[in-house]
């Protein structure tokens, strides 16, 4: 085993710790109980994220997880259809939540994670009583399972549009809108917009240890509040989280270019080694799909070995994210790296001859 070395850790945006910056802010954060409505940090933060996002209010609960299944407690009733995207992190990772917890079903529209307003209509079911019922429709931009690929903001409006037309509530999965308004040049609350409520999370490239955010009109988001209490998520001093959440926001949104280009440089490499395919035009974020020839389980244990942690997201595909934790070099290292475990997995070269003192 050779972890004596520094990792690199690309599996996700999630793995940043909170800068001394951020850990400063925190300690320094007035607090309340904010079950009683009084921590005046996490009062600025709903506030803060009601202004960005350019709605009404904005509750700060504990994950995306809960930003997105409140989201569909709060404009579904049980038995009702809810319908997303392929790949939808509703549907692939949050284990179920939106039939244990709101008793709905998902149907899928249009292929890859992304859809049209045809695509949306298609699936909608006819108005009979043994039709499940439709009442809300997602998107999630960035799309994860889709590697990071951006809604546009033109293509994103049409769905919500129709959804309207069609008499459903719309959700947009915010969690990376982050990094969606970056790679666009669109500001968050213009992608925001078209839908009626948005989950955004302060966890992931903006690099904050905990927390998210359901925003919407003042009525739900009073209701998301009631939702919150009843599945165990209300806490007391959360100040001190909405703190290092506040600090993300205003410092580490602009800086997400840099976590952009670090993926496209990865994804440049990987896309000249032998036994990986990398789809440049794919790569509009901070995450990086790569397929290689090898099993990617086995080529992701090989590079621990090495040093570098990557994610496999399919069984010959691994997904790199990029974030505030990865410096450029690390990322020339990182895919020195991967591709010399990819080289030793196909021509089966065991870690255990691999040379640490290569890194
Ligand atoms: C698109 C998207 N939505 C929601 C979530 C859930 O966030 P959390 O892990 O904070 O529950 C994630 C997590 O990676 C995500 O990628």
């Amino acid at each position: 085993m050779l972890h004596c070395l520094p990792m690199i850790d690309l599996r996700s945006d999630t793995v940043t710790r909170p800068t001394p910056a951020m850990r400063e802010a925190m300690m320094r954060a007035v607090v309340g109980d904010d079950v009683l409505g009084d921590d005046p940090t996490v009062i600025a933060l709903e506030q803060e994220v009601a202004r960005v996002t350019g709605k009404e209010a904005a509750l700060f609960v504990s994950s995306g997880t809960m930003g997105n299944q409140i989201a569909i407690a709060v404009q579904t009733r049980p038995g009702d259809d809810v319908i997303m995207g392929e790949g939808a992190h509703a549907i692939f990772y949050e284990s179920a939540a939106a039939a244990a917890l709101s008793g709905v079903q998902f149907s899928v529209a249009g292929r890859g994670g992304f859809y049209t307003p045809d695509e949306l209509e298609a699936v909608v079911h006819p108005p009979v009583a043994w039709a499940p019922r439709t009442s809300l429709v997602a998107i999630e931009n960035t799309h994860n399972r889709a590697g990071g690929r951006v809604w546009s903001p033109a293509a994103a409006r049409a769905v919500a549009d129709r959804a309207r037309a069609l008499g459903f509530a719309s959700h947009l999965d915010g969690a990376r809108i982050w990094n969606a308004s970056v790679a666009c040049g669109v500001d968050v609350e213009t992608l925001c917009a078209p839908f009626d409520t948005v989950s955004v999370c302060f966890s992931k490239g903006l690099g904050a240890p905990v927390g998210s955010a359901f925003c919407g009109p003042r009525e739900l988001v009073s209701e998301a509040r009631r939702v919150r209490k009843r599945w165990g998520g209300a806490m007391r001093q959360v100040g001190i989280l909405a703190a290092g959440a506040l600090h993300a926001l205003s410092h580490h949104r602009a800086r997400l270019a840099e976590d952009h280009a670090h993926a496209r440089a990865l994804a440049e490499r990987m896309a000249t080694v032998e036994g990986a395919r990398v789809d440049l035009a794919s790569v509009e974020t901070n995450l990086v799909s790569i397929d290689v020839v090898p099993p990617a389980a086995d080529v992701a244990r090989q590079a621990r070995d090495l040093g570098l942690l990557i994610g496999a997201s399919g069984r010959h595909r691994l997904r790199a994210a990029t974030h505030l934790d990865v410096s450029y070099e690390q990322i020339e290292t990182a895919a020195e790296l991967l591709a010399r475990a990819l080289h030793e997995v196909m021509n089966g070269t065991t870690s255990a001859k691999a040379d640490a003192t290569t890194r």
